[in-house]
C-alpha cells in the first residue's frame, strides 16, 4: 500500500491540500476452523489478514458526507439530516449502516470526506464487508471521540450488516476484524464472547488462501436457509433438553439426533454444528501442542462435514479441496467463510507451496473452466488508526 499515492488520490478527488486526512486500516479475515457455528453460539477460530480496507477521512464544514472508493467508479454525496435509508445494492450501505448506529447512540456526526481502498477481493468470503464496516466504525469513534470499546464497534458493525445491509450474519467476521492480533488466531466462544489469542506457529508450513473466483449468487438466501434449519433442529430437540442453541450439545450427544430429528436434512445440519464445535476444541488443543498434522486433519474433516452434512460447498470449493489433497505437502485444506464459492484455506509445506499453486491451478481450470487466485497472507492486527 503506497500511502503517499493514496493521499494524492484523496487530494485529487476532494482538493484542499491544507487539510490533511487521517488514515485508518481494517483487515479482512480468514477462518481457520469453526464454520457455520457462530450463529449457533458455538466456537470459531478466525484470524485477521494483512489484506483489508484503507480509509482516508477528514472533517469538512458542510453538512454532508462524501464517499468515494479507489476500487470502482461509484461516488456518493449524502446530506446529513437524520437517519439514512438503504440506497439499494451499493457498497455505500456498509458505511451508512455503521454511521446510523453511531447516530442511534446519539453521537453527533458532522461533515466528512472519505476515500476507501480495499485490497481484499470483494465477495470472496474474506469479509470485505466487515472490513469496510469496521474501518468506518473505528474512524468515527476516533473522529467524534465517541469512546466506544472494540466490542461495541464490533456489535454496531454486525447490526449495520444485519439490519441495514440485510445480511443476517453472525458475529465472527466483525469480531475477527476488530480484535485481530498479529500472528495469532482468535479462539472465540460466540455465546459468551470470551476469547483467547492463540499463536499460529506453523513450523515449515504456510497458509495459502485460494479464491475459486466463482461469483457467489445465492449465498444470502442459502445462508438464511441454513440458519432456519438450525433453529428447527433446536425446536425438535426440546423434548430431549431445553436448549437455546445447538452448541449446548456435546459430540457425545450426536447419537440422540436420530431419535429426535426425523428430517434427515435438519439432522445432518445439527450434526455438522455439533461435530464442528468438537473439531475446534481439539484443533486449539493440538495447535498448542504444536501438532500441525492433526490440526490439518481436523481442517479436512471440517470441509467434509461442510460438504456432506451442511451442504454449503459446491463443485468449485470441492475441486480445490479434493484436488489439493492429492498434492504433496498439503497438511490440511478446507473451505472458509459462508461457502458456495469464495475461498479455501490450506496449510502447505513451504517447500511444496510453489508446486501446490501451479498444479492446483491446472487441475482446477481443467475441471471448472475457472482460474483460481492464490494469496499467502500474513496474520495482522485488527482495525486501527495508522497515522495522525
Ligand atoms: C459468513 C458470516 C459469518 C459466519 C460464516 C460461516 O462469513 O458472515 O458470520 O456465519 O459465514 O461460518
Amino acid at each position: 500500500m503506497d500511502t503517499n499515492n493514496f493521499t494524492e488520490q484523496f487530494y485529487e478527488k476532494y482538493g484542499n491540500r491544507n487539510s490533511r486526512p487521517v488514515l485508518f486500516f481494517s483487515p479482512g479475515r480468514v477462518n481457520l476452523i469453526g464454520e457455520h457455528t457462530d450463529y449457533n453460539a458455538g466456537y470459531v477460530f478466525p484470524c485477521a489478514l494483512n489484506y483489508g480496507t484503507y480509509l482516508l477521512v477528514r472533517k469538512i464544514d458542510e453538512k454532508l458526507l462524501r464517499f468515494s472508493t479507489v476500487n470502482f467508479n461509484d461516488d456518493a454525496v449524502t446530506p446529513l439530516n437524520g437517519l439514512f435509508t438503504n440506497t439499494g445494492k451499493k457498497w455505500i450501505n456498509y458505511p451508512l449502516g455503521v454511521i446510523n448506529e453511531f447516530q442511534k447512540k446519539d453521537v453527533k456526526i458532522t461533515g466528512l470526506e472519505m476515500l476507501y481502498y480495499g485490497d481484499v477481493p470483494n465477495g470472496a468470503g474474506l469479509s470485505s464487508s466487515a472490513s469496510i464496516e469496521m474501518v468506518t466504525a473505528v474512524a468515527l469513534n476516533d473522529f467524534f471521540n465517541a469512546g466506544f470499546g472494540t466490542l461495541d464497534l464490533v456489535k454496531m458493525s454486525q447490526k449495520a450488516e444485519n439490519e441495514f445491509v440485510g445480511m443476517n450474519c453472525g458475529i465472527m467476521d466483525q469480531f475477527a476484524v476488530g480484535f485481530g492480533k498479529k500472528d495469532n488466531a482468535i479462539f472465540l466462544n460466540c455465546d459468551t464472547l470470551s476469547y483467547e489469542n492463540v499463536p499460529i506457529i506453523l513450523n515449515d508450513n504456510i497458509l495459502i488462501i485460494t479464491n475459486t473466483n466463482k461469483r457467489r449468487g445465492l449465498t444470502d438466501s442459502k445462508y438464511n436457509e441454513r440458519r432456519s434449519e438450525c433453529e428447527r433442529a433446536v425446536e425438535l430437540l426440546q423434548p430431549y433438553k431445553a436448549i437455546k442453541n445447538l452448541s449446548e450439545l456435546g459430540t457425545n450427544e450426536i447419537a440422540i439426533l436420530d431419535k429426535y430429528i426425523s428430517d434427515q436434512v435438519v439432522r445432518r445440519r445439527a450434526k455438522h454444528v455439533i461435530s464442528e464445535n468438537g473439531r475446534v476444541l481439539e484443533a486449539i488443543d493440538v495447535l498448542k501442542k504444536n501438532n500441525i498434522t492433526r490440526f490439518g486433519e481436523l481442517m479436512n474433516q471440517s470441509h467434509d462435514s461442510l460438504k456432506n452434512d451442511y451442504e454449503v460447498t459446491g463443485l468449485e470449493l470441492d475441486t480445490l479441496v479434493y484436488e489439493g489433497r492429492k498434492l504433496p505437502g498439503v497438511i490440511g485444506t478446507r473451505m472458509t467463510g459462508a461457502g458456495f464459492g469464495g475461498c479455501t484455506i490450506s496449510i502447505v509445506k513451504k517447500s511444496e507451496s510453489a508446486k501446490f499453486m501451479t498444479e492446483l491451478a491446472i487441475s482446477y481450470n481443467n475441471i471448472t473452466g475457472l482460474k483460481p487466485e492464490f494469496y499467502m497472507p500474513e496474520i495482522s492486527d485488527g482495525a486501527h488508526r495508522i497515522e495522525s
